[in-house]
């Protein structure tokens, strides 16, 4: 468990879905998961999930999964409620998936972003990231279209 502020960072457990399926809905309009694939990920799945509490309230989650025989892990998602941005949150966060990443030997966290998403991109690249390749039409837009994205990857050292 790590803190940042007032916030606790800990694993995440079944009896967090509803308010990390509310905080999804809250910060993506095309992106945010189902409650299924939250169900998946919280239990099943080779993954680290992650939330940041604020009281009781889950203001913030983050997902890495891994693949076997991989030292390559993707920081699949994260978010934090409106309320709660802009204090560092997304930051520590973060640093606790290189953290869980480097614990299982990983070498190399990579990461997707919209090419739109300057706050996302700029979360990255503060945290040392650097955006190595361009994903044309990676994500699903509105109206039928596609946007494109960033790989963006950092090494654990
Ligand atoms: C992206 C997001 C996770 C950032 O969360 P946060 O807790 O506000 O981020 P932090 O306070 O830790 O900020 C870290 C850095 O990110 C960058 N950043 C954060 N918000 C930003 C914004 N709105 N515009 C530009 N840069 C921003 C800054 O470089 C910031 O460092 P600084 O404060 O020293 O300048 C949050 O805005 C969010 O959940 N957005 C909706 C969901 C989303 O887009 N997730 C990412 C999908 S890839």
């Amino acid at each position: 468990m790590a803190a940042h502020d007032d916030c606790v960072i800990r694993p995440a457990t079944l009896a967090d879905l509803d308010g990390v399926h509310a905080l999804e809905k809250a910060c993506f309009d095309i992106d945010a998961q189902s409650r299924r694939s939250l169900r998946y990920l919280a239990s099943r799945a080779q993954a680290d999930f992650l939330v940041a509490l604020d009281g009781a309230c889950i203001v913030a989650d983050a997902v890495v999964l891994y693949r076997r025989n991989s030292g390559v892990a993707r920081l699949y998602s994260i978010a934090v409620g409106a309320s709660a941005r802009g204090r560092g949150v997304a930051s520590t966060l973060l640093r606790e998936c290189e953290t869980g990443a480097q614990r299982r030997g990983c070498r190399v966290m990579r990461a997707e972003a919209r090419l739109s998403n300057l706050a996302s991109r700029g979360l990255f690249q503060r945290a040392g990231y650097r955006e190595n390749a361009s994903l044309p039409s990676y994500y699903a837009g509105r109206d039928g279209r596609r946007e494109d994205g960033v790989r963006l990857e950092k090494p654990l050292t």
